[in-house]
């Protein structure tokens, strides 16, 4: 390995674990040791980094010794346990719900509010993966023309459930491709059974629930995407999501309805996007060119198109958007988190 950091990463195994050591590698991040972490379950498993094989260690209190940096892909109770241990010795960069809202923890997303990650008291957070679909359009658009109020539908993949999302989908397929008469009459409970990720069948099926519902009937998932999206872009801004499961492996999308101070129009909205890092404008209707999952599984880059005015409110515009969420939407935004930070000597 090269000269550089000294790096853990912290649920290495998992859906956003094993993206994140594959970008590591693609971006030549600078790493003098790299230290793979997880539970218990999955010590002495060995994965390869730069074509060598790393043992893979059980995540402990103690596991933070002589380190620069220290990435957390973990569930939100990991986090919350090993988190404020590990920040006492290295730079933490966090991707789960655990500290995002925490006044002392900036929320970052390096194209958006880089400036942020300077006031770290040692541990930068990264954002919701779904939000980060919307976040990506919605930060130009909002320069251009000062974004008033959202309304937002996603369509987020299993991949976002992480790796048991992936093999409930997977195994439902399985069993219901040949069941076609009890998927027409929607009697498939019995053949699936109960799945590790979701309270119903994900195949051929789509479920308004992702995360816990509160008293008000919005589930943590639809606050969080509002509460970050304040939080990185302006608290003035109003958002109301319904976020929404869907069986497709890779890729977060988002239908949004956003309104300005001022009428935008489609031609300026397109241009403000174009000019956007990390955004690319997929907009001609026409030859049937839009966003899709499937178009954005794999790439770095959010896409956008669909945009249109809203004939009956000048100042209102739509556009749908779709971004790979275990790259931009986690592993690729830490990564590029961990990179600013040894840009402007944070570490
Ligand atoms: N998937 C996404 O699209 C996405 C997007 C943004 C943010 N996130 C967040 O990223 C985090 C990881 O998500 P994921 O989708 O990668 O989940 P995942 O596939 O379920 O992987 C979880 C990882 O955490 C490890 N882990 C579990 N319990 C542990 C423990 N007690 N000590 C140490 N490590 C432990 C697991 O290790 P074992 O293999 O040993 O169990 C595994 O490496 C979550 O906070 C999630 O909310 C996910």
């Amino acid at each position: 390995m090269s000269r550089g950091y000294r790096v853990a990463l912290v649920g290495a195994t998992g859906a956003v674990g094993r993206e994140m050591l594959r970008i590591l590698g693609e971006r030549s991040f600078p790493i003098a040791s790299l230290r793979l972490l997880a539970s218990a379950r999955s010590a002495g498993r060995r994965l390869t980094f730069a074509g060598e094989e790393i043992e893979v260690a059980e995540a402990t209190p103690g596991s933070f010794e002589d380190l620069d940096l220290a990435v957390f892909d973990t569930p939100d109770e990991v986090a919350l346990d090993l988190v404020p241990e590990a920040a006492r010795r290295c730079v933490v960069v966090d991707k789960s719900t655990a500290f995002r809202m925490r006044d002392d923890v900036p929320l970052v997303v390096p194209e958006v509010n880089p400036e942020a990650a300077r006031a770290h008291h040692g541990i930068v957070a990264n954002p919701n993966c779904t939000m980060v679909t919307m976040l990506m359009p919605l930060a130009p658009l909002h320069r251009t023309a000062g974004c008033r109020r959202v309304v937002a539908s996603s369509y987020q993949s299993v991949s976002g459930a992480g790796g048991p999302g992936v093999e409930d989908l997977y195994e439902q397929l399985e069993k219901l491709i040949p069941e076609r008469d009890a998927v027409r009459r929607g009697s498939v409970e019995g053949l699936v059974g109960p799945g590790r990720a979701f309270r119903h069948p994900i195949a051929f099926n789509a479920i308004p629930h992702v995360g816990g519902f509160d008293d008000t009937g919005r589930t943590s998932e639809e606050r969080r995407f509002a509460q970050e999206t304040c939080k990185i872009l302006d608290a003035a801004i109003d958002i109301f999501a319904t976020c929404v499961r869907v069986p497709t492996v890779v890729g977060h999308a988002i239908s949004a309805w956003v309104e300005f101070e001022r009428p935008l129009g489609v031609e300026e909205a397109r241009a403000a996007i174009a000019a956007a890092p990390g955004v690319a404008l997929e907009d001609d209707p026409a030859a049937a060119r839009y966003p899709t999952p499937l178009l954005a599984a794999g790439e770095d880059k959010a896409f956008v198109g669909r945009i249109r005015r809203d004939p009956a409110n000048e100042r209102a515009l739509g556009f749908f958007s779709a971004c790979d969420n275990l790259r931009k939407g986690a592993a690729l935004n830490a990564v590029q988190v961990a990179e600013l930070l040894v840009a402007e000597g944070l570490v």
